[in-house]
This record gives structure tokens, sequence and C-alpha cells, in this order.
């Protein structure tokens, strides 16, 4: 016993992962996919979501209605990507690629959640930035506390997903300050992040008055691989904080791929992670 734990934190170190794989991982031919579509916002902030002149969702938004709900159909996501990657909303130009899936497979046991995503990373980025990550993968979960209205109609962390931290006037969005990362102005999100460098450490933070990009308590574990373009990162988290079981977690996925940064991503619309509860996606029981 004693030996195979030691054979086994071995391989973390030799593979360089950042992770020291003493957990029990699950048996992923059981666990279900769920594709989430992930997509270049441009710079389509919760202003200008907020925005009525801008974004005629707004109106269903504030009444309760979510991203998801409006802009996820069968086929896929039902965004008019032109204007997404036109002048207006994407100024300094868009990716090739606009949209792509993320299968994601999530389960749980008394302690853990983890998390798998596999997906083709797309090449054809416009600000390869990053010197040291070809990709970076993130999840958010939001507490129940975010809200974003302070009109006195909250608009909830499971309906908006990440948007709640995505303002205008963050870092390369344009014009903006560039020490000013995604914030909340109620509430907070827990962050994990994967980075494809060599031996990078897994990003435990979180998103509030600003972004932290450690300090977390989750004690994220994270490995990840890429065979021939197609990526598995896996995500291991404890289950406390805003992630717990008999809950129903808002959460959205970002992909930062061909060496992105900032807002330069692609990302989720929100979805419920249903940890022993009702979910868009459900944890299975390990
Ligand atoms: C009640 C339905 C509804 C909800 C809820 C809603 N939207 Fe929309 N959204 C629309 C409609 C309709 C359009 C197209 C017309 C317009 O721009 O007003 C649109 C347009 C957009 C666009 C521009 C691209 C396009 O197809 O025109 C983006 C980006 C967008 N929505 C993102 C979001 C996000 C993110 C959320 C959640 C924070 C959200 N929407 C919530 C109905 C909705």
């Amino acid at each position: 016993m004693k030996k195979s734990i030691l054979s086994l934190s071995m391989m973390g170190a030799v593979l360089a992962l950042g992770s020291s794989a003493a957990f029990a991982a699950p048996d992923w031919s059981k666990v279900p996919k769920r594709d989430v579509q992930v997509f270049h916002a441009g710079t389509a902030s919760i202003e200008w979501i907020l925005k009525k002149s801008d974004h005629s969702g707004r109106t269903g938004l504030v009444k309760g209605e979510s991203c998801v709900g409006c802009h996820e159909e069968k086929s896929g996501l039902n965004f008019d990507m032109k204007k997404l990657a036109g002048k207006e909303l994407e100024p300094k130009g868009a990716p090739k690629t606009m949209n792509f899936p993320v299968a994601v497979q999530t389960a749980y046991d008394a302690s853990n959640l983890y998390v798998r995503l596999t997906f083709k990373a797309p090449a054809g980025g416009v600000d390869p930035a990053d010197k040291e990550n070809e990709v970076k993968a993130a999840v958010m979960f939001a507490d129940d506390k975010v809200t974003l209205d302070s009109s006195g109609k909250p608009v909830a962390g499971a309906q908006v997903g990440c948007w709640a931290t995505c303002h205008s006037d963050a870092r390369t969005m344009p014009g903006a300050d560039e020490k000013k990362t995604k914030y909340t102005k109620a509430g907070a999100y827990e962050l994990m992040q994967w980075k494809s460098a060599k031996g990078a450490k897994a990003v435990d933070g979180s998103v509030s008055d600003s972004r932290k990009m450690e300090g977390g308590t989750a004690g994220v574990q994270a490995t990840g691989e890429n065979k021939g373009g197609t990526y598995t990162v896996t995500f291991t988290r404890k289950l406390n904080g805003a992630v717990t079981a008999g809950k129903s977690v808002p959460m959205g996925i970002a992909i930062h791929a061909d060496k992105a940064t900032g807002r330069f991503h692609h990302v989720s619309m929100g979805y419920t992670l249903g940890i022993g509860a009702e979910g868009d996606i459900k944890a299975t029981k390990q």
C-alpha cells in the first residue's frame, strides 16, 4: 500500500503536472459527458448585457430567465457570431474559431468534487500574449450572494454564469486600466485554473472585490494532457465553501486557447452543477 502511494506521487512529480495524485480518481468511463459550448464573447460585458438598447435580452433576464435559457439550443448556441466578431463588439479582432464544444464530466465523493474537461483547443487566436502557456482552462463557481442589479431586481449567479464578474472597465477591455481584474459587486466566485506550462501550479483563487489567483481553500489540484490537439484536464477540489453536497452550484468555464490572455478566452454561459441535487449538469456520486 505504502509503496503504491509512493509510486503514484512519484509519477505525479515526473509528469510535473502540479498534482500529488493522492486522491481516488473517479472511473470516468461511468460518468456521462455533457457538451458545453464556449464562445468568444468579445467586449459583451455585463454592462452591455444590462443595457436594453444593446441587448433586448435584459428584460427577460431581470424577470428571471437565464442566458442558457435564451441562447442554448439543441444544435448549439444561437448567437449571431458575425455580430460578436464585428468591430463594435470586438475592436481588436476575433479568433478564427468563435465557438467550440467542451465535454464536461463531474463526479463527487464524501470529500471531493472532480471535474474533467475534454476539448480541442483551436488555433487562430488574435492575442498570443501568454509566452508560457499554450492553453489554460478555468472553472468558476458562484456563491448564492452573487447578484447584479442594484435596482432591487436581483439577477442571480445561476442565471448569468460568470458575467457578474465581467465589467467593461477591466483589463484588456478597450481603454481600461491594465491592473483592474475581474470583480463582483456582490457575492463571490471560487476559481480554479489549469495551465499547460510544465510544472505550473493549479490556481485555487477567487473573484470578489478583485480577482485573486491564490489563497483559496478548495485545495485545488489539476492535471492535464494534450494528445494530438485534444486536451483532457482534470480538477480535484474539496467540497467546501460555495461547492458542497446537496447544492445546485452556478458554474462557468473559460478556455484560453492559442496562448490567449485576459478577455481573449472562449467562455461558457452559466450552468448549474447539481451535487446530489438538480442541475443542468449532474455530478455522479462515486
Ligand atoms: C430573455 C432572453 C435573453 C436572455 C435571458 C439573454 N439574452 Fe442575450 N440576446 C437575446 C436576444 C433576443 C438577442 C439578440 C438581439 C439583441 O441583441 O437584443 C441577444 C443577443 C446577445 C448577444 C449578442 C450576439 C447576438 O446574437 O446578437 C450576446 C453576446 C448575448 N445576447 C449574451 C447574453 C448573455 C451572456 C446572457 C446572460 C447574462 C444573455 N445574453 C441573456 C436574448 C436574451
